[in-house]
């Protein structure tokens, strides 16, 4: 039987590399087996949970549909849609957001992390994001939510309060309880100047990551400046401990070329950096220009992206509220 999908990607601007292979990628290879049923959305309630700049905020939300559309998904086989326009979204996470204890939500590392010293200072949203994430999910009944290694912990928050619900108002088996789709390989990619970090829109440095809309130059710039170190490439994966970087770099020459790390090593031992380097930057194009290409090329389109979020907000709203109607009448409104 097909799997349920559902993901989101926050509209924050500055979609890069990492973005595309722990999650885009997956959307577009679940979307294209035969029998699955995948919803993509962009989700801009959970982008204000940090100060945005509403003119930007809009051009964001185009500028990550488009680079849903120039990745491979394809509107006629998935639901592409942005979350504000079904209010299903903010009304089911008020209702979880009653299911779900403090005490979970105090354990969400990623909150801590983005709220920093000041926790007094970070917006409720931020704190109970994870729930408006939960409710996005268990909307849909998704069976299946690919993401990065980042977000596995708000996915097991997900299911727990699915199960919660399901006990508390009696309704066994009632809300779908998600399974995370987190790749073994390559879940992570890191910066590219600090392997311990992980690749990401607000580093400061635009040399640490490949956005999706860099021209090839950029590419190859930043592919050159990446972060290395004086040894060799190595001729075992062991020997990529305490070596991040190398690791990185190999982790993303193998993901682009769906490959193991094992074969990338064999293909690519005793070679310098510099000669890797090519190559890698070499593949890095072949795989990110034509989609960074029709990114900026649709984005001119403003009309086009537009109507492909209506239509498929128009889908995703026949089954979010029909769910939402649903889970008020359990809760006995
Ligand atoms: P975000 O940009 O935070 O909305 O993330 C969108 C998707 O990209 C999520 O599934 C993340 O887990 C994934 N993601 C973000 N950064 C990385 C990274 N550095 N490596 C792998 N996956 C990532
Ligand atoms: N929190 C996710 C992220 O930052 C984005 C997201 C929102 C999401 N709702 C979701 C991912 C539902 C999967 C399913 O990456």
């Amino acid at each position: 039987m097909g799997k349920k999908i559902f993901s989101g990607v926050q509209p924050t601007g500055n979609l890069h590399l990492g973005n595309y292979i722990g999650a885009i990628k997956n959307f577009v290879d679940l979307q294209n087996q035969p029998g699955n049923e995948c919803v993509y959305c962009v989700v801009d309630l959970h982008a204000i949970t940090t100060k945005q700049d509403p003119k930007i905020l809009k051009d964001n939300i185009r500028e990550t549909t488009a680079a849903f559309l120039a990745s491979g998904i394809n509107p006629k086989k998935s639901i592409i849609f942005n979350q504000s326009s079904v209010s299903a979204h903010a009304e089911g996470s008020w209702i979880l957001g009653c299911v779900a204890r403090m005490g979970w939500l105090n354990r969400m590392t990623q909150f801590k992390e983005k709220a920093g010293k000041d926790k007094e200072k970070a917006s409720i949203g931020l704190y109970i994001y994870p729930v408006l994430m939960t409710a996005d999910i268990l909307l849909y009944d998704a069976s299946h939510v690919p993401v990065g290694e980042d977000q596995k912990q708000h996915l097991e928050l997900s299911r727990d309060i699915a199960q919660k619900f399901n006990l508390d108002f009696k309704a066994p088996n009632f809300l779908r309880v998600p399974e995370p789709l987190i790749q073994k390989n390559f879940s992570r990619i890191m910066s590219l100047k600090d392997g311990t970090n992980k690749m990401s829109k607000s580093d400061p440095s635009d040399l640490s990551r490949i956005n999706l809309t860099d021209t090839k130059d950029q590419i190859v710039n930043k592919i050159k400046k990446a972060k290395t170190d004086t040894e060799p490439l190595p001729d075992d994966e062991k020997k990529l401990n305490q070596r991040p970087e190398v690791e990185n770099l190999l982790g993303i020459y193998s993901s682009l070329n769906n490959q193991s790390l094992q074969d990338s090593i064999k293909e690519l031992s005793g070679k310098n950096f510099s000669k890797f380097k090519e190559i890698l930057a070499e593949l890095v194009v072949e795989k990110i220009l034509p989609i960074s290409t029709e990114i900026n090329s649709l984005i001119k389109d403003k009309r086009y992206i537009d109507s492909v979020l209506k239509e498929g907000g128009e889908k995703a709203n026949q089954i979010a509220s029909k769910k939402i109607e649903e889970i008020k009448k359990i809760v006995g409104f």
